[in-house]
């Protein structure tokens, strides 16, 4: 069912009110009806539709107004809004119940030439990775894909894949306090088993980049069971584990806090892109270091391979790796590092 545009901002207005007093405190409905500026009956309007159609639980007491009690598991827009607050990155939010991929629907609005749009997903009938591969998205993972149009050159876009890490690794450091890596390019690990993916698809003209589609897919409250039950054979190949942060944690998260911090770690890191040293060096106490098994292309016979230690990353952001004594340059592209 459609909402409009003001419906959806009524509605964010109508919850910012209702999450103060959450869990404890009535609100009355003759003061949101002034708030807002609409009708008693409107009022009711709107706490019927958050009942009913989005599944928030709220007490509705006679003259003494609502409560809300409860919050669905859901990325609503109008959360994501409340809990994100001002931003520059993130101007409008398109939100599915269920879709193809985020990925696609992003790329479309990109090539129109829209621009800072957040497209969120409870599920993907169709997620994509990297190298065409398929990238399971059940219930509640957190799937996105976010337009931005970076003002670096394309020389450094491996940078950007990095940095993407760094911000999705920060934010899973700093509020579950777990110990997430990046696995180059664009991995996010915990304990060598894959908790988020990086895609990132871009328009580049010349040296410039018109724009870029960032898809980020992180294991949130995934059960690892049913994402390996799911995964083809043909998959498999390159397959070295998964893990969800309610794997590790032996809980689940709250998905929406966990996006609306991921999105402001992202706009932090991305104001920073023209650092470099302070990029490089952030980035490099992130990632994973040791042995590799490196395979470039996609693993077909002649694919040329690499058994080495990844010792450190390039300043153009390529791993290097040391082998038969030398220290080997990967670059990006079709590579697939795998920790041995
Ligand atoms: C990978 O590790 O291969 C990249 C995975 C990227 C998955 C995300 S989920 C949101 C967005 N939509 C997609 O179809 N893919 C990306």
């Amino acid at each position: 069912m459609m909402i409009t545009e003001s419906e959806r901002s009524r509605l964010r207005d109508l919850l910012s009110m209702l999450r103060e007093g959450e869990g404890g405190k009535y609100v009355s409905g003759e003061y949101i009806s002034r708030a807002l500026d609409i009708s008693r009956e409107a009022v009711w309007k709107y706490i019927s539709m958050l009942r009913r159609r989005y599944g928030y639980r709220i007490d509705a007491k006679p003259r003494v107004g609502y409560m809300l009690v409860h919050r669905p598991d859901k990325l609503y827009p109008w959360e994501i809004m409340l809990e994100l607050g001002r931003s520059d990155m993130v101007k409008e939010i398109i939100y599915y119940d269920e879709v193809e991929s985020t990925q696609d629907v992003a790329l479309r609005l990109a090539e129109q030439g829209r621009d800072s749009i957040l497209v969120v997903a409870e599920r993907q009938s169709r997620g994509r990775g990297r190298a065409s591969r398929r990238w399971i998205s059940p219930e509640g993972g957190v799937w996105f894909s976010l337009i931005i149009k970076p003002r670096i050159s394309v020389r450094d876009v491996t940078l950007l894949s990095l940095a993407t890490a760094l911000a999705v690794c920060n934010t899973i450091n700093g509020k579950f306090n777990l110990d997430a890596r990046i696995k180059w390019p664009n991995d996010v690990i915990i304990n060598y088993k894959k908790v988020a993916g990086i895609l990132i698809d871009m328009s580049i003209e010349h040296d410039t980049i018109n724009y870029a589609v960032v898809g980020i897919g992180v294991n949130a409250n995934v059960s690892i069971d049913s994402i390996e039950r799911m995964i083809g054979h043909a998959d498999k190949n390159h397959y070295y584990g998964s893990t969800s942060l309610m794997n590790e944690l032996g809980r689940a998260v709250d998905r929406v806090m966990l996006l609306a911090s991921l999105l402001r770690e992202l706009e932090h890191i991305y104001s920073r892109l023209a650092y470099k040293d302070e990029m490089l060096a952030a980035i490099r106490a992130t990632i994973m270091l040791g042995p590799v098994h490196v395979i470039e292309g996609e693993g077909d016979d002649d694919a040329l391979t690499i058994d080495g230690v990844a010792v450190d990353v390039d300043d153009d952001g390529s791993l290097l790796v040391k082998s038969d004594g030398m220290v080997k340059k990967v670059t990006s592209g079709y590579v697939h590092v795998r920790y041995v």
